[in-house]
């Protein structure tokens, strides 16, 4: 069902709005249609309006993080997106109450960029998402992370914006943080603290610094990729096991559907090749043209699961989000 989005729906309220607007800039993958219309709140007020009016008319309202794990439908989207990403949703509070070990970030503040600033500051807590790219909010509804520990392990508390336009405060306690999981119910996360300590600041950074190269010796970090595309599996012998192995070990790495390849550095990095399309043979009569990129892409992600059911008869589960038009968020 396609839910057209009324201007009444968000023109009286303090932010800004683009009809028709592009999603593949906003996203790491870089394809993919557009939205109907992309709304940037400049207030939690306004934030909370407009969710408020999109559940009363049954509009559909997803929320675009840093766009690092998401791939968005070649036919866009329908209803509301939101981006967090003017000033009020990207502000990091440092001392909060006066106190060193209490941080805040909002939603939309970038991960990046808080791993370095504390990096900067001498504060510990956060050097396990370095090379990680995700908005605070992202990384906290996925519990993002990797081999070094994830999000949830230092967060204090997480303050979700309800669908029924209520803001709630959960304390850490409350909150259940699993492998790519969290229980914290459905909405937009407004704010997270963190539990930090001070820490030397030469310190702080090597293990950022460390952390990075790891992750830089072992993953395409240049691909337009959206790092993983697969949740690692739990094996029948009750243990993980990393996704991009087995996908290694199937033979996966490096088939190729249009645009999309699986990456022959890291089994898990499913990418676009930039330079496809352009003064190949192959490139130009396939089926790789910008519109069809997305497609190329989900069918990529079907041979591979296919190819892991058969070698070790488990299912692969996708990391990375699909947006579609009419399908409900
Ligand atoms: N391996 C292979 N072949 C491959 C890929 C990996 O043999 O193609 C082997 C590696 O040599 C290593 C083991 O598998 O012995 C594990 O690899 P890695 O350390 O890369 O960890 P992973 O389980 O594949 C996870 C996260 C990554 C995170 C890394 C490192 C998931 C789905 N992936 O990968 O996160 O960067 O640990 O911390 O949990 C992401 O979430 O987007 C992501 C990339």
């Amino acid at each position: 069902m396609t839910v057209a989005s009324p201007a009444s729906l968000y023109s009286d309220l303090d932010v800004e709005w683009t009809l028709d607007a592009p999603l593949a800039p906003h996203t790491w993958y870089g394809v993919g249609g557009r939205a109907d219309v992309l709304i940037r709140p400049r207030s939690l007020e306004a934030l909370t309006t407009l969710v408020r009016r999109c559940r009363r008319d049954d509009v559909p309202l997803r929320v675009l993080g840093s766009g690092a794990n998401l791939l968005v439908d070649d036919e866009g989207v329908d209803g509301v997106v939101v981006k967090l990403d003017m000033p009020f949703f990207k502000a990091v509070e440092w001392n909060v109450d006066g106190r060193v070990e209490r941080l805040r970030a909002f939603g939309g503040a970038a991960m990046e960029q808080l791993v370095q600033q504390c990096a900067r500051r001498g504060v510990r807590g956060l050097e396990q998402m370095s090379g990680i790219p995700a908005s605070v909010g992202g990384a906290i509804r996925m519990n993002a992370g990797g081999k070094f520990g994830a999000i949830g392990d230092a967060v204090d508390a997480v303050a979700v914006l309800g669908l029924d336009g209520e803001v709630r405060v959960y304390p850490r306690e409350e909150i259940h943080f699993g492998y790519r999981h969290t229980s914290i119910p459905h909405g937009i996360i407004v704010w997270a603290s963190f539990r930090v300590a001070e820490d030397d600041p030469i310190a702080c950074r090597e293990r950022v610094l460390e952390i990075f190269a790891y992750k830089k010796s072992t993953q395409p970090m240049g691909a337009a990729s959206a790092g993983c595309m697969f949740r690692n599996p739990t094996m029948p012998d009750g243990k993980v096991e990393s996704a991009g192995r087995l996908i290694d070990l199937a033979g996966m790495k490096g088939t190729r559907v249009g645009a999309a390849i699986v990456s022959p550095r890291h089994g898990n990095f499913l990418a676009f090749d930039k330079e496809w399309n352009i003064g190949t043979d192959e490139g130009s009569a396939g089926a790789s043209s910008v519109a069809s990129r997305t497609d190329d892409m989900r069918r990529l992600v079907e041979m591979v699961q296919d190819a892991v059911r058969a070698k070790f008869g488990v299912e692969l589960e996708t990391e990375v989000v699909f947006w579609r038009r009419g399908e409900r968020p």
